[in-house]
This record gives structure tokens, C-alpha cells and sequence, in this order.
């Protein structure tokens, strides 16, 4: 617990110092949501096969859209969660202007619902509350499609054009939205202190980000329950939850702030 606590410390005081702070957050900052991550025991890759996931076999057929929709409803990635208190600590470090931005892999919106400002949060994964038509590109909300399907459409398709409608996440052997991504990579290289918050970061091109960074100059810290291939590359590595970590960092960041009076 010492050793916990003294991390905590050298993590407050890193984000104190720093101007231009950037959080990278995986599925692992959701968990305390109850949505499940994908690598750990029990994870959505331990149900699901990624090679069913893909964009290609999405498109292939009614029959695999069929089946991706239920696999999206009982795998839980649709479901409306709530925020946790790792989602309201870093909204708090936008509140006290020590937030660029959030560059998430999730696609949960809860960066958002707990607080942070759209145009703060670069979702290189997209956003599974949103479906798209792949011909007319109108978007919908997730909820409307989830109604149809439990309304007995098996396959929804756009209520405009009859096109194909897909979640607007990124399936594998899909490109990711080039513009977030460019946008992501010039933060990650601006910033002067990045912060991975649950990610194994074997998923590229996002696990580069803080690569760019650290490449940048930056400082890097992994705040993860376990350990991730770029550990030896940060500057402090907190194992721990990321609720429990973050409501703590951000709270002794509050007061030192507060009682310096540089809010
Ligand atoms: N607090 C801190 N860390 C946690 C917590 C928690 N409460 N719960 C889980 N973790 C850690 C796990 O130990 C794991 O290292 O979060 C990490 C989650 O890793 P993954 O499940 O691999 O999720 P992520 O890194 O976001 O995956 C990246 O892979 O399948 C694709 O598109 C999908 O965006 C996803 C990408």
C-alpha cells in the first residue's frame, strides 16, 4: 500500500507540472462499468472470435450481419453504461485545465457522457452508440436500431435508403478514421505528459501513441492491472485499479492546486 501511495504522489506531482497533458485510455477504464474489456480472463475475446468481427465477413452476407448483431447485443458493447469514477476523474482534469484531450480505444462514450468535451475526445475506435449507413453515411443512434432488432428485425437496415447500417465502430481489417488519427498522433507528439489508463496496447496503430509521445520528449505514464509491453518505456508504472488510482491522483491534484491558488 506504501509503495501504491508514494506512486500516487509521483504521478500528482507529474501531472501538476506538466502543460499539455494527454490521457490514452483502453477498455480497461470501463470495466468499473460493467462493460467487459477484451484481454482479460473472462474478456470478450475469451467468448467472441475476433476473425468473426471483421469488417469483410460484416458485409459478406445478411446472415453474418445477422449474426454480429446479436453477438453486439449479448457481448454487452451496445449496452448504456454509466460513467465511473476513472471517467469523472479525468473529466475533473479537464475542469481544472489539466487536460488536452482524452485519445480512447473505447467506444462506449463515457469519456464524453462523464464529462469531457466532444471536441476533447479523439475516438480511434469510433463510437458504438452510433450506427451508420454504409451508403447514404446518415447516422443513428444505437438505441433506435437496438429497438428494431428487439422489435424483431434481425437485420436493420437505413430507414432512408435501404443500405447497409453498421455500428460505427471500427471492425477489424477496417481503416480507422483517418482524420482522428492524425489529430491523435499531433497531441500525442505535443503533449509534455501522456497517461495510458487500462490498455494492453498490442492493438496498433493506436498502441503508438505513446510511443509518438515518448519519442516527443514526453513523459509517460502506464497506469494498468497489469503489465503492458511498454512499461520499460514509462517514466512511472501504477498497478492498480483505474478508478481507485485516478479518483486518488486526481484528488491530491485538486488541493495542491486549490491551496496554491493557480486555478
Ligand atoms: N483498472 C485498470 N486496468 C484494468 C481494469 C481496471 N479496472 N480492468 C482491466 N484492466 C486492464 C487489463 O488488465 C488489460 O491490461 O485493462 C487492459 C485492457 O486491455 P484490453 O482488454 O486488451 O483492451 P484494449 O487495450 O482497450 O484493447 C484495444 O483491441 O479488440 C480491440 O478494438 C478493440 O479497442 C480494443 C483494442
Amino acid at each position: 500500500m506504501e509503495k501504491l501511495n508514494h506512486s500516487i504522489d509521483v504521478f500528482s506531482d507529474l501531472i501538476i507540472a506538466a502543460k499539455r497533458v494527454v490521457v490514452f485510455t483502453g477498455a480497461g477504464v470501463s470495466t468499473e462499468s460493467g462493460i467487459p474489456d477484451f484481454r482479460s480472463p473472462g474478456g470478450i475475446w475469451s467468448k467472441y472470435d475476433p476473425e468473426d468481427f471483421t469488417y469483410q465477413k460484416f458485409l459478406s452476407s445478411p446472415e453474418a450481419r445477422k449474426i454480429h448483431w446479436k453477438m453486439l447485443g449479448e457481448g454487452g458493447l451496445t449496452a448504456e453504461a454509466e460513467p465511473n469514477p476513472a471517467h469523472y476523474a479525468i473529466a475533473e482534469l479537464h475542469r481544472l485545465g489539466k487536460l488536452d484531450c482524452v485519445i480512447t480505444q473505447n467506444v462506449d462514450n463515457l469519456h464524453q457522457k462523464a464529462g469531457v468535451p466532444e471536441d476533447k475526445v479523439f475516438e480511434l475506435h469510433g463510437n458504438m452508440q452510433r450506427v451508420i449507413c454504409l451508403s447514404c453515411q446518415r447516422h443513428f443512434p444505437m438505441k433506435e436500431i437496438l429497438q428494431r432488432i428487439e422489435e424483431g428485425t434481425e437485420v436493420p437496415d437505413c430507414p432512408y435508403c435501404h443500405g447497409i447500417v453498421k455500428p460505427d465502430a471500427v471492425f477489424f481489417g477496417e481503416a480507422l478514421p483517418q482524420e482522428t488519427l492524425m489529430e491523435a498522433s499531433r497531441h500525442s507528439r505535443d503533449c509534455d505528459l501522456f497517461i495510458v489508463i487500462g490498455s494492453t496496447l498490442v492493438v496498433y496503430p493506436a498502441a503508438y501513441m505513446p510511443t509518438y509521445a515518448r519519442e516527443a520528449g514526453a513523459k509517460l505514464v502506464i497506469a494498468n492491472l497489469t503489465s503492458t509491453p511498454l512499461d520499460h518505456y514509462a517514466t512511472l508504472v501504477i498497478h492498480g485499479k483505474a478508478g481507485e488510482i485516478m479518483s486518488e491522483v486526481t484528488e491530491k491534484v485538486r488541493s495542491r492546486i486549490s491551496s496554491s491558488g493557480k486555478m
